[in-house]
This record gives C-alpha cells, structure tokens and sequence, in this order.
C-alpha cells in the first residue's frame, strides 16, 4: 500500500501512522522524524532545517524533496511506504507525483485527518516526547504510567521546542497557507479521503483501515 497522511500539525498523523503499520507492514516516513533525528545529532542537515523549525516555517522544498527521494529508493519501500508529513506544498505534491512515476508506483489514498483549531491546541500543549527513544504520550488522552517517564524506555518526557504556543501558532498558519491547498490538489487526483481526527485514536485508526481495504 501506498499512503499519504495529511493534516494540520498535531491532528493525529503520527498517532495514526503508529496504529496502521501495525496492520500494514510498510515502513513509515515522517519528515519530521528525520528532522528531528538530525537536530538531535547535530548534522549539518539538522542544523540548517533547526533554522526553519524552531520558527514554525517550512524547511525550503529542496532540502526536503531530496530527502524523501533517497529514503523512497532504499529497498524496503518497494512494496509501500505511509507517508507522514511529506508532502506539505504543492510543489512537493508534485515533485512526488514525478519521483512515483520513476518508480513506478502510485499512490492508493490520500487520508485528511481532520482535526479542529480547539482540538489541536489541547493536542498540542498535552503532547510529551520521549527524549531518548521518541514515543508520544498526551498527559490527559495518552499518559504515561509514572509521571514524566517513558513506559518504553524509562526515557525522560519532554515537550517538543516547536510545540511552545507561539512557535504552534505559526506552524497552524503555514500549515494553512501552504499545505491546505493539496487537499484541492489530491482531490483533483481523485485520492482524497476525509477521517474525523477528533475521535478516539483506535475508532480514527478503524475508519482509516476500512478506507485502505476498499481502496486496496
Ligand atoms: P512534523 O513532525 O511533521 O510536525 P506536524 O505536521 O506539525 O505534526 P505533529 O508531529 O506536530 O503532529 P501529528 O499530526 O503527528 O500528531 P500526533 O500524532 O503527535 O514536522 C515538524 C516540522 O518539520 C514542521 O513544522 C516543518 O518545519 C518541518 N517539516 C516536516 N515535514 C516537512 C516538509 N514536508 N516540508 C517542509 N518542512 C517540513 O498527536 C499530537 C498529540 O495528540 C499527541 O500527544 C497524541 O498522543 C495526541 N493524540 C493524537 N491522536 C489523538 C486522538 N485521536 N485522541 C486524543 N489524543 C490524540
């Protein structure tokens, strides 16, 4: 299966990307993640989208677009990838509507996760990270056994640095500036699909699975 997960910061896509590669063994590519992983290893590629994240602003197409053409060559996406976070613009959008078609492949769905402005912003200040090895918990939806403590590792729970009110805010305004626009774009390509993002995470995730089967 190929997929695309679509929707505003903090409407559930990681969340879901967890659940569904559950169900779907394809690997799962957030462009975030990968951001994120290079800040925390101080790479150059780390330091320079550091510049755009920490301001809420996107990391410059060519950057981005690059990145995702070296991970979808590698082996283990020949038979799928969910796509998190990727694409954001429609110049993105279209630069992965070439790279398919190099390979090959094409897209089955496009799922919104649609999710609005009030939710998000509990979502957001609610949302701890595990510093060392990066699962999500929500303090009143999804918290931890003990306190600031990782279930998985025992790893210390932190807020992410673009999760800050004001940082969120400008992420919300980019995301619709610049990335709103692809639901056009997808639905134009007959790939668009709508989830309610407000529900619980499982009944979301079983709504989303039933989409895949009849696409699939
Ligand atoms: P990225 O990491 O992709 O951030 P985002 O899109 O803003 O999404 P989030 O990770 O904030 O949220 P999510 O939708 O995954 O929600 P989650 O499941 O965690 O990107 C970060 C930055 O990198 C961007 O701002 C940009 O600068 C840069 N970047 C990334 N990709 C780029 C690209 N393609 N081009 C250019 N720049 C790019 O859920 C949120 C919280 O809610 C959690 O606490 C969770 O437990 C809780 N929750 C989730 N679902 C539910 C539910 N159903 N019920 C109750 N609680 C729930």
């Amino acid at each position: 299966m190929y997929i695309i997960l679509l929707g505003a910061p903090a409407a559930g896509k990681g969340t879901q990307a967890e659940l569904l590669t559950k169900s779907y063994a394809i690997p799962h590519i957030s462009t975030g993640d990968i951001f994120r992983g290079n800040i925390a290893q101080g790479t150059l590629l780390g330091l320079k989208a550091n510049e755009y994240i920490s301001r809420g602003l996107l990391v410059p197409d060519e950057i981005t677009e690059g990145i995702v053409a070296d991970r979808l060559r590698q082996d283990d996406c020949r038979k799928g990838f969910l796509l998190d976070g990727f694409p954001r613009t429609v110049h993105q959008a279209e630069f992965l509507d070439g790279l398919l078609k190099d390979l090959g492949v094409e897209i089955d769905a496009v799922i919104n996760i649609d999710t609005p402005d009030h939710v998000l912003i509990e979502r957001i200040t609610g949302r701890r990270v595990c510093e060392s090895c990066k699962a999500v918990y929500h303090v009143k939806a999804k918290p931890s056994r003990t306190e600031g403590v990782c279930d998985k590792c025992g790893g210390k729970l932190v807020q992410r640095e673009d999760d800050k009110e004001e940082t969120f805010l400008k992420r919300l305004k980019t995301y619709y500036s610049q990335t709103k626009p692809l639901l056009d774009y997808y639905e134009k390509e007959r790939k668009l699909f709508n989830v309610d993002g407000s529900t619980d995470a499982e009944l979301t995730a079983s709504r989303i699975i039933r989409i895949l089967e009849d696409v699939g």
